[in-house]
């Protein structure tokens, strides 16, 4: 695969069975994502998003197709393998955040930092920046449930970056945001993807979009638009056909 690609999806597809009747929600996805790239990926309620960044996090399996992050093979590998490799090269702030009740918000920041191997200072140091960058320095020694939702949503963003992981996958960081809660979380993402972090984003922010480098429109499981109209394939000038994805090697 191109050795610049961070993640990349073959022919994607999740159908979920409830009751015996198979829901499909994602169906046939090609996707792939530049090192450094921010990619938003936008689309009605229910058409797929966070099944999606769900599997390319490792968070639920694929029914069929690739993932391949950071040049591995991902699918197959076994749910420890996944643990490994998700550890090492993920972090991840969900729709619902899950922070650990019974650990103070500097302690959920750590926690991360120190599985993936940091010494006590280095983990240290990283949370006092993340939360210093999100406003929530006051709050370190807080738990999890005297926080307000906002704060709790960037606590969480603040703890899937404390690994500084190769990619970062994110569904709605703003959804429970005000404005100026919302601002912190942009600022932070765009300072972090001017430092070459590679993000994916799930929103309904028209901000968090237009601050991506591309938006990906999803509509029931597909892609309908990917916001590469134009390909560009090695030195050669850019072809007409919109559809055809040539980036190997
Ligand atoms: N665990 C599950 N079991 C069965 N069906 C599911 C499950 N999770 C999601 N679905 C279905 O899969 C489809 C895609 O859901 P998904 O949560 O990925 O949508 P979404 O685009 O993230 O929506 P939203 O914007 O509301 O968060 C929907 O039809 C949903 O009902
Ligand atoms: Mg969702």
């Amino acid at each position: 695969m191109q050795s610049g690609a961070v993640v990349r999806t073959v022919n994607l597809v999740k159908i979920y069975q409830t009751g015996g009747l198979p829901v499909p929600a994602v169906r046939g996805v090609d996707l792939e994502v530049a090192d450094g790239e921010f990619v938003a990926i936008m689309g009605p309620s229910g058409s797929g998003k966070s099944t999606l960044i769900h599997m390319i996090g490792g968070l639920d399996t694929r029914t069929s197709g690739e993932i391949w992050l950071d040049g591995q093979r991902a699918d197959t590998l076994s749910e420890s393998g996944w643990a490994v490799l998700r550890r090492e090269k993920v972090g991840f702030v969900f729709q619902f955040f899950n922070l650990v009740a019974t650990m103070t918000v500097a302690d959920n920041v750590e926690l991360p930092a120190l599985l993936g191997g940091a010494s006590a200072r280095q983990a240290r140091e990283r949370r006092e920046y993340l939360l210093g960058e999100l406003g929530l320095t006051e709050r370190a020694e807080a738990a999890p449930a005297q926080l307000s939702g906002g704060e709790q949503q960037r606590v969480a963003l603040a703890r899937a970056l404390a690994n500084q992981p190769r990619l970062l996958l994110a569904d709605e960081p703003t959804g429970n945001l005000d404005s100026r809660n919302g601002r912190d979380v942009l600022r932070l993402l765009r300072d972090i993807h001017e430092k070459g972090q590679t993000i994916i984003v799930v929103t309904h922010d028209a901000k968090v979009a237009g601050m991506a480098d591309r938006v990906v429109m999803l509509l029931d499981g597909q892609i309908v638009d990917d916001g590469r109209s134009v390909r560009r394939t090695s030195s050669k000038r850019p072809g007409g056909a919109g559809d055809v994805i040539e980036l190997r090697g």
